[in-house]
């Protein structure tokens, strides 16, 4: 696999929380805490959607990108309560998060559908950030590598390698979102390298040198840095702890 230097990429999934005055203090909080780390690491910040356009302005010029946390695969149409890929990319969506396994899990995402979404963000200019991961049960039944497969390949279904090397999957084990109990830095790089792995059969060296891997699942300040420190671990997507600038801007910190 041809080595490449791979920029970090930390992102804080705000999932359902901050109304937009909390979420405009939150990022003029945070964008003082980065201003001094430069370029090294990408920082992401991912609200709900009616933050976004605020976000959008208030952002400006600011080393900060948005995501959106979700999108539907088709650009308009008849889908209430919908929103569409080329809708976030306006706003300034430099990505868009897919397959997070709250989506599945509550609202009944299939591989099939992410692939679509994925495929949405891609023709719309921005890059998704594709969610994987197991199970508790899936875990104790040895199953975690045998799912992620499925789910990385469904997801990637029809991209080509040159789409892939600039995506960025994240490797969320649902039993530790939200449950303060992280994967150990060993348990996430298997699983990582595994991914990696998969990806070189499906495409080839050099896409797998490139395709950027997140970690998710309970990074804090004080777990950060291991996990970060992991050879295929290239950043961490946040749920809890991006929720407050001081705690996220320690896990960018560690980032660099
Ligand atoms: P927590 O960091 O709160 O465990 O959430 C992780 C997550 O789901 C990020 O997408």
């Amino acid at each position: 696999m041809a080595t490449a230097r791979r920029r970090k990429i930390v992102a804080g999934n705000w999932k359902m929380n901050k109304t937009v005055p909390e979420a405009l203090a939150l990022v003029r909080d945070l964008r003082a805490q980065v201003a001094s780390l430069g370029d090294t690491v990408e920082v992401v910040v991912a609200p709900p959607f009616v933050a976004l356009q605020p976000l959008h302005v208030a952002l400006e010029g600011a080393p900060l990108a948005l995501a959106g946390q979700n999108c539907h695969w088709e650009s308009s149409g008849a889908f209430t309560g919908e929103i569409s890929a080329p809708m976030l990319a306006e706003l300034g969506c430099a990505y868009v998060i897919v397959g997070h396994s709250e989506r599945r899990q509550l609202f009944g995402d299939t591989d099939a559908q992410v692939n679509k979404r994925a495929k949405a963000v891609r023709a719309a200019g921005m890059t998704p950030i594709i969610c994987v991961g197991e199970t508790l049960a899936e875990r104790e039944a040895d199953q975690t590598l045998a799912v992620v497969e499925r789910q990385v390949r469904g997801a990637l279904e029809g991209f080509e390698a040159k789409d892939v090397a600039s995506f960025v999957l994240a490797y969320e084990p649902v039993w530790a979102i939200g449950t303060g109990r992280n994967a150990t830095a060993a348990q996430a790089q298997e699983v990582h390298a595994a991914i990696r792995g998969l990806v070189e059969r499906l495409y080839d060296g050099e896409t797998a040198g490139r395709v950027r891997i997140q970690y998710g699942g309970s990074v804090k300040a004080d777990n950060a840095a291991e996990l970060l420190g992991q050879p295929d671990v290239d950043g961490a997507l946040v749920g809890g702890a991006s929720l407050k600038a001081g705690d996220f801007a320690a896990i960018v910190k560690a980032a660099t």
